[in-house]
């Protein structure tokens, strides 16, 4: 494999983007001339390049416009897209609007209507029901469909509380049976956004579960205890770079985006 390509991480700055070709451009820019959105279930995460653990999402993490522009893409992909109630209660301000962390993007919009299926995403937020902030935005700002799925016990009583639909799952939920699930419901292209703990089970079986690994890695100075989360991220023999990564700088430091495919 040849060596990484460098990039101005201001190249992707989705508000210098004006149409859904524009976006397609920018996608063969970041993962190469080859990208195509194809279906399957896709790993999009953020992780340190020095330990290969999780990046926290919070006000300290280290920024990237390229990494923004990596989430955004796989979103814009999505029939759905998988999260957890620890993120919520993390992220109280997390916004599924096209672009965001960053301003709304009628060319990420575009993008999706184009490349895309039709109609937001459903947002399937797995929960074992406690704590569950029910009013944070993702359940009434029309960008996705919010679904609540965990243990039946722990979620089938939010029905009283809520109108997203709530999936209730016999015994303990787990990934590998959600996927089953939102495959039968017709779901071709699945984004996976949850953290660490969750997504392992990805990896855990002798064929991993991920079709493809959107991998965005902050290669800058070391990072403290309380930026990182759960264990290293090892990705498997299975998955192969579809492409060189491509190297941008950032303020924060340098990072490289790859996009890994099952083989
Ligand atoms: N850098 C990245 O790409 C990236 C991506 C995502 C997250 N993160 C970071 O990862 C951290 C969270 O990661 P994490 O691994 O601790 O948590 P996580 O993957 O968000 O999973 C933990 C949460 O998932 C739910 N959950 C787990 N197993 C479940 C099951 N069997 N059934 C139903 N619900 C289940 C629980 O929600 P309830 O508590 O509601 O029951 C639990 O709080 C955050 O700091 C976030 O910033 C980083």
């Amino acid at each position: 494999m040849s060596a990484a390509r460098a990039l101005d991480d201001a190249d992707f700055d989705l508000g210098r983007v004006t149409s859904a070709d524009g976006v397609a451009e920018l996608a063969r820019a970041l993962y190469g001339e080859a990208f195509t959105p194809t279906p399957g279930v896709l790993h999009v995460t953020a992780i340190d390049g020095n330990t290969g653990r999780t990046l926290r999402i919070d006000e300290r993490a280290p920024k990237s416009q390229a990494d923004t522009f990596a989430l955004n893409l796989t979103r814009a992909r999505a029939d759905a897209i998988i999260i957890t109630g620890g993120i919520l209660r993390e992220e109280p301000a997390l916004s599924y609007a096209p672009g965001a962390p960053g301003p709304e993007s009628e060319a990420l919009r575009a993008y999706r209507h184009h490349y895309g299926p039709s109609g937001p995403p459903l947002l399937v937020i797995m929960t074992r029901g406690a704590g569950l902030p029910l009013d944070h935005p993702v359940f009434h700002d029309g960008h996705t469909r919010p679904i609540l799925y965990g243990p039946a016990s722990g979620v089938l009583p939010l029905r009283q509380e809520t109108d997203a639909e709530v999936i209730g799952h016999t015994g303990d939920a787990h990934l590998g049976a959600l996927l089953t699930l939102l495959r039968e419901r017709g779901a071709t292209t699945i984004s996976v956004e949850a953290g660490p703990s969750t997504t392992r089970a990805l990896y855990a079986g002798p064929v991993p579960l991920v079709d493809e690994l959107c991998l965005s890695t902050y290669a800058g100075p070391a990072l403290e205890e309380a930026q990182l989360v759960g264990d290293p991220l090892r990705v498997p023999p299975e998955l192969a770079l579809a492409e060189p990564e491509v190297l941008t700088r950032t303020a924060s430091g340098p990072w490289r985006f790859g996009r890994y495919r099952r083989r």
